[in-house]
């Protein structure tokens, strides 16, 4: 019998059921639902009591709206509950990581018991840097063992750190130090990318050399780069660490005590530094690890091949796995043209179990053609994950029916840098799927779709995904900023959050999630605030006024359009030329980082504008995404939109292609 194509699967499948098998045998069972619902703060009392606390809390959770703090007077150590904990339970030899470097170059497999080592030879060696529980500390790594020792060495000693993904500018690193007044960074020579050693030191340099307060920068050897270095600040990492006592005495602390700020795009030009702290965020990372994976620690390899310097890794390469004792894949390089094949290498090598990335690479393998696949035995996957962005039902059918050999469950995750956790998920063996739904709530977690005043749309309806309860993991605070705090989360309705995503409910009441609904984009499951980017582009001396949008793509989801108007001064020919678009992407490379250089640069005279000087963003994005104009009759002047589409056509889309 012929095969059923993808396209027939798409339209005949819109539902799928449990597998039985694994309805049995699943960590999540119905019953978990109704525990979640009955009493929801019972139930999250009980997922705490899975980690290992050195001294219970008093009170489950105090809520004072829109502050929440829970385990209110509980005590203990993130890195314990991580790592010192399997090894006391007799795990010591079990494999907490297996590292793969980039290419495979070369591998290492870490124990839990050679992870306490290292992380305890860290966190000696940050105390010996003066580090003290409070300090914050910026990371700026790639994905190798020794951020990951850092992470947790930071826990362990009480300083929150503050990764930052290494693909952000000098200028956005000295940003986030800045922020967080960081006075220790860590970070490497180079990383390793595509086969090729990419400096990592220049960056820190230049964003530190702004940076009075930073006293010690330590530096890992990772590719033997040469690097420039200045005395009396910089260090090695092995002079420093590897030279430390492997045995370090931790302490416990408060529930509430900050564990990590994680910097996120907001709807202005400044970057927010998220705020979590211990024992609520490691209760629901762990717990939705559990069960939303279905991981079984003692027989799962898992890989999440996110990048540590996102939430994502932290919560599900860090925090949740080793909270569980999970043994990971952790993969240095990320998917290229010139290496089709190496994931589907790497999981049958590793006899991956579970598997959990974003929207973007899955349409991007895909793009590539299942044939790269078919000549590997991918048959140890068992649950197939997906975050970031919305999951359009092509690329969910494909994942499932092709990676997932039309037996694994694929659970569409939403939750975000602010949440901490996952939110809105099925659960294998208990939650049916449909292409392209995340579903429902994690038990415990209260979620719906209002409409403008607040109120819940019925069954069928859309509107704005809101969380009506505090819930563990929910972010503390913004560091230094209440203010944006309240007004960002909590403004836009009374005493529930608003995410600023919209969202449906579909018939049976399920979830959709259909995209930001404010000016943030999200390119490649990157957040990214088109305030941002139009705050790069006015910094070129060139540019008078920039307007950017997110347009659909069919591979990034979306992608960022810009039009830019250049000073009366700045001849025309020059500001036709693709000289100049080059110069603007550089200038946004330089102040974020290349994942937001705009796609496509249109250079135009004028910007389209209300009779009140506001610019008509959604005029901008129908243009850059060729629509059929909607209503006008606000704008100061029509013919602009014509002038902006005539350029549009003569620049032939031009403005550059990789991001
Ligand atoms: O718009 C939603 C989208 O990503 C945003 C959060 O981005 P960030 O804080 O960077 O965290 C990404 C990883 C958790 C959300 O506001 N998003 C995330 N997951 C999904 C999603 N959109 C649709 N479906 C998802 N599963």
């Amino acid at each position: 019998m012929a095969e059923p194509t993808l396209d027939a699967l798409l339209h005949e499948s819109r539902r799928f059921e449990p597998p039985a098998d694994l309805a049995a045998a699943a960590n999540a069972q119905p019953a978990l639902y109704d525990a979640g619902s009955v009493n929801r703060i019972a139930f999250w009392e009980e997922q705490a009591r899975w980690l290992w606390w050195d001294q219970p809390w008093t009170t489950p959770l105090v809520w004072d709206p829109p502050y929440a703090q829970w385990f209110v007077g509980g005590r203990l150590n993130a890195c314990v509950n991580a790592v010192d904990r399997h090894v006391v339970a007799g795990f010591g030899d079990k494999v907490a990581f297996h590292w793969v470097a980039d290419a495979e170059a070369t591998t290492r497999t870490i124990t839990y018991g050679e992870l306490q080592r290292e992380v305890c030879k860290a966190a000696n060696g940050l105390l010996s840097l003066g580090v003290e529980a409070g300090d914050r500390v910026a990371v700026y790594m790639p994905m190798i063992p020794e951020t990951i020792f850092t992470i947790l060495a930071c826990a362990r000693i009480g300083a929150p750190h503050n990764v930052v993904f290494c693909g952000f500018s000098a200028d956005a690193l000295r940003g986030r130090i800045l922020d967080a007044d960081a006075r220790v960074v860590v970070t490497t020579d180079a990383q390793m990318r595509r086969g090729k050693s990419t400096p990592v030191k220049p960056a820190v340099d230049e964003a530190v050399a702004q940076c009075p307060d930073v006293r010690t920068v330590v530096v890992v050897r990772r590719t033997g780069e040469d690097v420039s270095w200045t005395e009396g600040r910089d260090v090695w990492w092995h002079d420093v660490v590897d030279t430390q006592l492997d045995t370090h005495q931790p302490e416990a602390f408060d529930a509430e005590h900050p564990l990590f700020m994680m910097y996120t795009s907001g709807t202005t030009a400044r970057p927010k530094g998220i705020l979590h702290t211990t024992g609520g965020y490691l209760t629901q990372v762990a717990a939705t690890h559990r069960y939303v994976f279905d991981l079984k620690p003692d027989r799962d390899v898992y890989w999440c091949a996110a990048d540590i310097g996102w939430i994502t890794g932290h919560s599900y390469i860090v925090y949740g796995p080793l909270c569980n004792g999970a043994t990971s894949l952790l993969y240095e390089g990320t998917p290229h043209p010139e290496d089709q094949d190496r994931w589907w290498k790497l999981i049958e090598k590793y006899k991956v179990t579970i598997l959990y990335t974003a929207p973007t690479t899955i349409r991007t393998l895909m793009k590539w053609g299942h044939e790269i696949l078919e000549p590997y035995d991918l048959s140890s996957l068992r649950v197939l994950g997906s975050v970031g962005e919305p999951i359009n039902p092509e690329a969910w059918v494909w994942y499932r029916t092709y990676v997932g050999g039309g037996r694994t469950p694929v659970v569409d995750t939403w939750w975000q840098t602010e949440t901490g956790a996952i939110m809105i998920t099925p659960l294998p063996g208990v939650t049916a799927t449909k292409p392209g739904a995340a579903m429902t709530p994690f038990p415990g977690i209260s979620a719906d779709v209002v409409d403008n005043d607040g109120k819940p749309v019925p069954d069928g309806g859309g509107g704005f995904l809101v969380l009506t309860e505090p819930w563990p993991s929910m972010l503390r605070g913004i560091w230094g900023d209440d203010t944006r705090y309240r007004e960002t989360y909590w403004s836009r309705f009374d005493n529930v959050y608003f995410a600023g995503d919209g969202a449906k409910k579909d018939e049976d009441g399920d979830i959709w999630l259909l995209g930001r609904v404010d000016d943030v984009m999200n390119i490649s499951g990157h957040r990214i605030s088109t305030t941002e980017v139009e705050h790069a582009l006015v910094g070129h001396p060139a540019v008078a006024e920039a307007a950017v949008v997110g347009a659909t793509d069919p591979t990034t989801g979306q992608a960022i359009v810009a039009f830019v108007t250049p000073r009366g001064n700045v001849a025309e020919d020059e500001s036709k030329g693709d000289a100049f678009v080059q110069a603007l992407r550089a200038q946004v490379a330089k102040e974020i980082g290349p994942i937001a250089k705009p796609r496509q640069i249109l250079v135009t005279p004028e910007l389209p504008k209300t009779r009140s000087g506001k610019i008509m963003r959604r005029l901008l994005r129908d243009i850059a995404e060729n629509r059929e104009l909607g209503d006008v009759t606000t704008l100061l002047d029509p013919t602009v939109t014509d002038m902006i589409r005539t350029n549009l056509s003569e620049s032939g889309g031009a403005g550059g292609d990789e991001a």
